[in-house]
């Protein structure tokens, strides 16, 4: 804050506390101290007041406002560039002189909840460090990292998978052996820590619509084994062609998918993301699909991504069942 402002505050604060105590001493004077027993003159429809002084403890009251507003902005910062005198707020930790983040000093919101992110930090930072040494496979019987994982996946992955991450249109189901990044527990961690960004590119402008309803025809037909709708004149043969030399690079010629590039089995319905329709195959290869899965890694750190990589692993494992919601 400029020095301008930081007076224009402080002036205003301080002035606003002098006219009050000002109002309340000024209208004081003048008044008898005894309760009065002539009403005043005037009336109002027949109504009259006393002229009496303001009762005691009101005037009390009044004064102690005023003084807890002062000793307020002695302590607390509220007069531009002051930062209060309150004690106990000149570093994160005192122990370690270790700084706020903004390496100031003072007592501040955002500084209270520093404070409470770290005592947080060395109350649970133990548990996590244990969490975080265990193989993810060991983890995931864990009890303790299942409880807590399952409490990080309700607030931070719900929102797209499920909260019983069971996924849906777009969203992958984490519960099954499907994976597109692979299903090894280094796969996992990585897509969560990393994040995962597919690109199946756009294919309409390319092969127009008749490829398209083409190559669609194949993937119903040779890939899924399903017949086609009665109406279409879309030949599977001639898609055939372009599945060869257009997707066989990201698909694989048997239609298997590569887990390198996040690209799907075509062959297993479960694993497709965006429906196996066959109006829903073309607009995937009409228009493309680009799949995101936003990365954790500056949001939860390594410790928590370790936890929810095992709590997501034992999702897909029958032997280690992560404990019943509402646990
Ligand atoms: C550059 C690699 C690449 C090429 C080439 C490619 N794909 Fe894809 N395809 C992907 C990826 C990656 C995804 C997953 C997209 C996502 O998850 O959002 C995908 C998704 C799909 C889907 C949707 C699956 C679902 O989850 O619902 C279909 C259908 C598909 N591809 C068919 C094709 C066909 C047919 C071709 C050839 C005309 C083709 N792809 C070429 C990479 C590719
Ligand atoms: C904004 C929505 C969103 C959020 C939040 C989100 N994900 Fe995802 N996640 C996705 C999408 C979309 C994909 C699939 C990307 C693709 O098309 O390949 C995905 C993919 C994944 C995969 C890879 C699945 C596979 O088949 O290989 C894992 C594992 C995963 N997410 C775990 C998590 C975890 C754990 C969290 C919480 C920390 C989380 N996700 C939060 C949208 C989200």
């Amino acid at each position: 804050m400029s020095t301008f402002w930081s007076l224009y505050i402080s002036v205003l604060t301080l002035g606003t506390l002098a006219a009050l105590a000002w109002l309340l001493f000024s209208t004081r004077k003048g008044q008898p101290d005894e309760p009065g027993e002539e009403p005043l003159e005037h009336s109002f429809d027949g109504i009259q007041e006393y002229d009496n002084p303001l009762p005691r403890w009101w005037f009390l009251l009044f004064i102690a406002t005023l003084l807890f507003a002062l000793g307020y902005l002695a302590l607390y910062p509220g007069l531009g560039n002051f930062k209060g005198w309150l004690p106990g707020y000149a570093y994160l930790d005192e122990g370690t002189q270790r700084q706020f983040a903004n390496g100031q000093q003072g007592w501040s919101a955002v500084h209270e909840w520093e404070k409470e992110m770290a005592a947080a930090q060395t109350r649970v930072g133990p548990i996590f460090a244990r969490l975080a040494s265990l193989p993810i496979e060991t983890a995931a019987q864990d009890p303790q990292a299942l409880e807590i994982g399952a409490r990080l996946f309700a607030s931070n992955c719900a929102l797209c998978h499920g909260s019983d991450a069971k996924g849906g249109l777009g969203y992958p189901n984490l519960t099954d052996s499907d994976w597109r990044w692979g299903g090894t527990p280094e796969a996992i961690k990585a897509s969560i820590y990393d994040g995962r960004h597919a690109v199946m590119p756009a294919w309409g402008a390319i092969i127009g619509d008749q490829g398209v309803a083409d190559v669609s025809a194949y993937v119903s037909q040779t890939l899924l084994k399903r017949s086609l709708p009665s109406d279409t004149n879309a030949d599977a043969s001639r898609g055939a062609n372009h599945y060869a030399t257009l997707c066989v690079a990201c698909h694989g010629a048997e239609g298997k998918g590569n887990a390198l590039l996040g690209a799907p089995d075509l062959t297993n319905p479960t694993a497709y993301l965006y429906g196996t329709r066959y109006g829903q195959l073309q607009d995937s290869i009409r228009l493309g699909r680009q799949g995101v899965m936003p990365a954790q890694a500056q949001l939860q750190g390594d410790d928590r991504v370790h936890v929810l990589a095992a709590y997501v692993y034992s999702l897909s494992r029958q032997e280690a069942k992560p404990p019943a919601k509402g646990d």
